[in-house]
């Protein structure tokens, strides 16, 4: 008999190095750590001495540094500011052999970024003092949207899967979604969308692929048994008029919903060596595009991306996995699953 295993591992093997051109919001996580000695005297607030800055990818930037490291020949859409956060995360991205000529700097907003600060005193173990946000305060330039526009089309014809990206940072605006909507049906691309915001604007996608809040916010009620999820995924798909959709539930794991084809749950794998979360629905869709890139169907790519998802919440920060790494990960599950077994 073919088991969860099996499926997976015939996947794994198909992965390929598919063309994945990722648009959306780019933001630079930036991460200090210091320590505490002194109070100020200008105000009543502790004096960090930095002794570390991390900085990792984050937004759209880390579902394309995801894709990156799962082995995709990765393309990236998006503005940052004309700042130092912006040449650092573009640098980030390359390193990572990622193509980055399609990512413009721009002078009306700043780069996207979000600042934790942390520190510890000498009896004291090391906590977040500050979170510190730099957000555009206004939309970006006419300009610099025709740009974008302008360069869709060609980018769409060359890849093999386009993900839209959309934390709500300004990128992905009405004109710039029907210019993707335009290119990717001309063009015959798989489609996937991942935004925080509403998803009807996304007609016609391939995957969409929101977390149970965002899933709930679009609908206008909590998803909190089995006949709330049939129905929300029933419902989601009728008006985004989406081809699948991939609603992620945490620790309660994934639900596929299909027009054509059946659905499917999986459940939260490693749910005891949870450390950090932060950013596994960025992972889930690197992953998803990858396998479908490589001509898996919805159903493997789920079980690839929970495979993933299950590899990146055992680490802190925005993290990464690769296909080698999931294999081992898949042997180790097989081997507990059973020990005995040859
Ligand atoms: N506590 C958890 N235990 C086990 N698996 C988890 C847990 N949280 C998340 N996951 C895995 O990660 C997947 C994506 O998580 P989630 O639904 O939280 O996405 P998300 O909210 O979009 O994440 P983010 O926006 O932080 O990137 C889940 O479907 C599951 O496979
Ligand atoms: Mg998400």
């Amino acid at each position: 008999m073919k088991t969860f295993f099996d499926t997976m591992a015939a996947a794994l093997a198909r992965l390929q190095q598919p063309r994945v051109l990722v648009i959306g919001d780019l933001i630079l996580d930036e991460h200090i750590e210091g320590d505490v000695e002194r109070i100020s005297r200008e105000a009543p607030v502790p004096i960090v001495e930095e002794r570390l800055r991390h900085l990792t990818p984050g937004g759209a930037a880390n579902t394309i540094y995801n894709l990156a490291k799962l082995g995709a020949q990765t393309t990236a859409m998006g503005v940052t500011g004309r700042d130092s956060a912006g040449s650092d995360l573009v640098q980030l991205l390359q390193q990572a052999g990622v193509e980055t000529s399609g990512v413009l700097a721009v002078g009306e907003v700043p780069t996207t970024t979000k600042t934790r600060i942390s520190a510890q005193s000498r009896q004291s173990v090391m906590q977040q003092v500050l979170r510190l946000d730099r957000l555009p305060r206004g939309p970006l330039n006419p300009e610099t949207l025709a740009t974008l526009n302008a360069a869709i089309e060609a980018q769409v014809a060359l890849a093999d899967v386009v993900i839209v990206s959309d934390y709500g940072q300004g990128v992905v605006v009405p004109e710039l979604i029907e210019t993707v909507r335009a290119a990717v049906k001309s063009h015959d691309k798989i489609w996937i969308v991942d935004s925080q915001e509403d998803l009807r604007l996304f007609h016609g996608a391939s995957l969409l692929t929101p977390n149970k809040p965002e899933a709930e916010n679009n609908l206008g009620y909590r998803i909190h048994d089995e006949a709330t999820l049939a129905r929300a995924g029933e419902t989601l798909l009728a008006e985004t008029g989406a081809e699948a959709l991939l609603i992620t539930r945490g620790d309660e794991g994934m639900s596929l919903f299909q027009i054509q084809g059946p659905n499917a749950s999986v459940p939260a794998l490693n749910r005891a060596a949870v450390f950090d979360v932060t950013g596994a629905g960025d992972t889930v869709v690197a992953t998803l595009a990858l396998a479908a890139g490589s001509g898996c169907d919805w159903i493997e790519a789920m079980q690839l991306a929970n495979l993933a998802a299950s590899i990146v919440i055992r680490r802190y920060g925005c993290s990464t996995t690769t296909p080698a790494e999931m294999q081992e990960t898949l042997q180790q599950m097989q081997r507990k699953e059973a020990p005995h077994a040859e």
